[in-house]
């Protein structure tokens, strides 16, 4: 599912500031695998999930996702893999707290052009898989933090992805809505969704068959 090859990441090329936070990443993940990521702050996890997340790119190496070799495509066919094969639960959610549950969750599908009422019944589904029907209609402004969460993962699988990539999900979570992010993850791995997190989190780290640990921007045995 995922290959990456040598790659590396430079921020600031050049400039007195220049930071290399990814060097000589060999990494390869197979479809159905659920692996975690740790290591400390600034070892450069951020920096990898966002370019296995098609949000960011290497400054050097390859990524070939899900058979397609992702360097040298054009921002348009990246964010189009992305809406249609991935989704990304980030730290801040991304979520527009003007709209509603329900409204944030059909986004996606709606930017892919699917009718309103399929989009819907799409959305109404993934909220109920992740526990929320009873919020569908509340503006995510006013959901608590474990809820802005779920809705975000209802819409990181609502188009049915293949790949959900986690950024630190549990680091704003108490121990009860950890322990059901991670239920959720383990369900959606069982039905064959790949899954990498990125965590600080021990217990989530153990509930993960494989571990990486990255320190100073290498993989590390
Ligand atoms: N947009 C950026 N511009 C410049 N430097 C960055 C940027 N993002 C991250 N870095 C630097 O790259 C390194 C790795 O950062 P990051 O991937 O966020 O690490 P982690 O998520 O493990 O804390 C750090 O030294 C960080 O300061
Ligand atoms: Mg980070």
């Amino acid at each position: 599912m995922i290959k990456l090859e040598n790659v590396c990441k430079v921020y600031n090329n050049g400039r007195a500031n220049q930071t290399t936070a990814l060097k000589n990443i060999d990494l390869e993940i197979k479809a159905g695998e659920m692996v975690v990521i740790t290591g400390p702050s600034g070892s450069g996890k951020s920096t990898l999930l966002h370019i296995l997340a098609l949000m960011d790119e290497p400054t050097s190496g390859s990524y070939l996702f899900d058979g397609e070799m992702i360097s040298g495509m054009t921002d348009r066919q990246k964010s189009e893999i992305r809406n249609r094969k991935l989704g990304i639960i980030l730290q801040d959610y991304g979520l527009v707290d003007e709209l509603t549950a329900i409204q944030n969750v059909e986004l996606p599908l709606m930017i892919a052009g699917k009718r309103k009422r399929a989009a819907r019944m799409a959305a109404r589904n993934a909220l109920r898989m992740v526990g929320l029907s009873e919020k569908e209609r509340q503006k995510t402004s006013r959901l608590s933090g474990g809820q802005r969460q779920r809705v975000s993962i209802a819409r990181a699988i609502v188009a049915g992805a293949k790949l959900i990539l986690a950024d630190e999900p549990t680091g704003a979570l108490d121990s009860v809505a950890a322990g059901d992010f991670m239920e959720l993850m383990t369900g959606l791995n069982r039905n064959g969704v790949t899954v990498v997190i990125v965590t600080h989190n021990e217990t989530v780290a153990n509930q993960c068959k494989r571990q990486l640990r990255l320190v100073d921007g290498e993989i590390i045995p």
